[in-house]
């Protein structure tokens, strides 16, 4: 297992380049089991969770031809709709194949994905959306089983406790596609993600509209064609270098970045004091004052995102005052709390909310990450912290980070992979 050397007190200063988003990644590759033809995906990030669906495809029957940043899918040969346990187990998002088999097949045995470390991770909302348009869900032998003969377009209501569901949202605009007649979508999400799996959805042949509110259309078609498709930018990793550059004091440029996709993100760190510009498609991304304390909540899009929270607390723990972040997405995913705590933030946690007294300084320390955008809040404060920190267990950052070490470098920070020995 390897780890991260992070040495803490330098300035980030440059231009970075953000990857595709992984999040459209996994449904949008899933969906190109919808069709029968070839589907060419394009700025698809190097991350561990794209070799896990590279892998997934290729054990469905597909050929693909994954070459750096390019992911050809060829679907042609799939036969067999079933996902096992040990495929499905190495990554929650792979549950995003439910719809595209049962569409494309008329069934689907899909291991059912079990909770993770940021809380129960449960799906009813993915089956309550099949069942309406028409499938028979059993679950047995911890696994789906979705049958159906005809599907048929019904208005579905996709709210839970926590809101909308992203991944939920996915799973039944993909099958939706090929039912017959129209489906609507209330309380879908809004996610960017989404409006991005829905482009290429209309680019195979899909009638989809709504894109991007909470109320999507979609009128079922006969058969969905193959399509070439380049994704969005990751606003998660963007986000994350921003709240680097805010962390150092820096300076940094994020090239090719929409301001349009940070929703509250962009709203908060303005609050603190940050100072955020776009021209000409760049963001900059300064950090001169003393930042203010803030109250963040997270929320689904366009609220503050729950993949952010983390790296937001970080950034709070250097900010003299109170801050008050609430998570109303997974109300456990707080892990980070414990390790940030060992490096000297003051941080208590009330229920869903964490009361952060922010410091002036945070100490360097052996510290664990515990899932992705934890290990990355981790990082983030030991650029900042006094001495050396070491990051363990870097392959929950592989999962979802392309080039992590090298693009910090390039700005500037002194972070460095080693093997973990102990
Ligand atoms: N929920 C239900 N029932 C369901 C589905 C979800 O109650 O059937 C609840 C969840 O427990 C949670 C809330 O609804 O409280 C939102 O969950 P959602 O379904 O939106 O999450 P997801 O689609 O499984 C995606 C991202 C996550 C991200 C969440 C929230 C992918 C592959 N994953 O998960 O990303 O945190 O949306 O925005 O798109 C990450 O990248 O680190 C990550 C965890």
């Amino acid at each position: 297992m390897d780890k991260l050397v992070v040495e803490g007190g330098n300035r980030l200063e440059g231009v970075i380049d953000i990857s595709g988003a992984k999040n459209a990644s996994l449904p949008i590759l899933a969906a190109t089991f919808l069709s029968k033809e070839p589907s060419v995906i394009k700025n698809v990030p190097q991350v561990a969770d794209v070799f896990t669906m590279v892998k997934i495809l290729k054990s469905l029957g597909a050929k693909v031809n994954h070459s750096g940043n390019t992911v050809e899918v060829d679907p042609s040969g799939v036969r067999n709709p079933v996902l096992p346990y040990k495929l499905v187990s190495t990554m929650r998002g792979s549950i995003c194949f439910l719809g595209p088999l049962l569409a494309r097949f008329g069934k689907a045995q899909v291991s059912f994905p079990g909770g993770c470390v940021i809380g129960p991770r449960p799906i009813d909302l993915h089956l309550k959306g099949v069942r309406a348009l028409g499938a028979e869900v059993t679950l047995e032998h911890g696994y789906v089983n979705a049958r159906v003969k005809k599907l048929k377009g019904a208005r579905i209501y996709l709210g839970g406790a926590f809101g909308s569901s992203v991944l939920g949202t996915a799973n039944v605009m993909m099958t939706a596609t090929l039912a017959q007649g129209k489906t609507v979508i209330d309380n879908a999400a809004c996610e960017p993600e989404i409006v991005d799996l829905g482009n290429f959805l209309k680019k195979m042949g899909a009638k989809i509209e709504g894109l991007g509110s909470p109320s999507i259309e979609i009128e079922g078609v006969r058969k969905l064609s193959g399509a070439t498709y380049s994704l969005i930018p990751d606003r998660i990793e963007a986000g994350t270098y921003i709240i680097a550059s805010a962390m150092t004091r820096g300076d940094v440029t994020i090239k090719n970045m929409n301001l349009t996709m940070f929703g509250a993100v962009l709203d908060k760190l303005k609050e603190t004091g940050v100072m955020i510009t776009e021209k000409n498609g760049n963001v900059r991304v300064r950090r001169e004052k003393v930042l203010k304390p803030v109250s963040v909540t997270t929320l689904p899009y366009p609220g503050f995102p729950t993949d952010l929270q983390a790296q937001m607390m970080a950034l709070m723990c250097i900010v003299p005052g109170i801050s008050v972040i609430t998570e109303k997405i997974y109300p456990e995913r707080f892990m980070h709390v414990s390790e940030l705590s060992r490096m000297g933030a003051n941080i208590i946690l009330e229920g869903p909310s964490a009361i952060v007294s922010g410091q002036k300084r945070l100490s360097g320390a052996p510290v664990m990450a515990s899932d992705l955008r934890a290990s990355a809040a981790l990082v983030l404060a030991g650029l900042v912290a006094e001495g050396n920190t070491e990051v363990s267990r870097v392959y929950h950052l592989d999962r979802g980070y392309e080039n992590l070490v090298a693009k910090l470098q390039k700005l500037g920070a002194k972070i460095r992979r080693e093997k973990d020995i102990r």
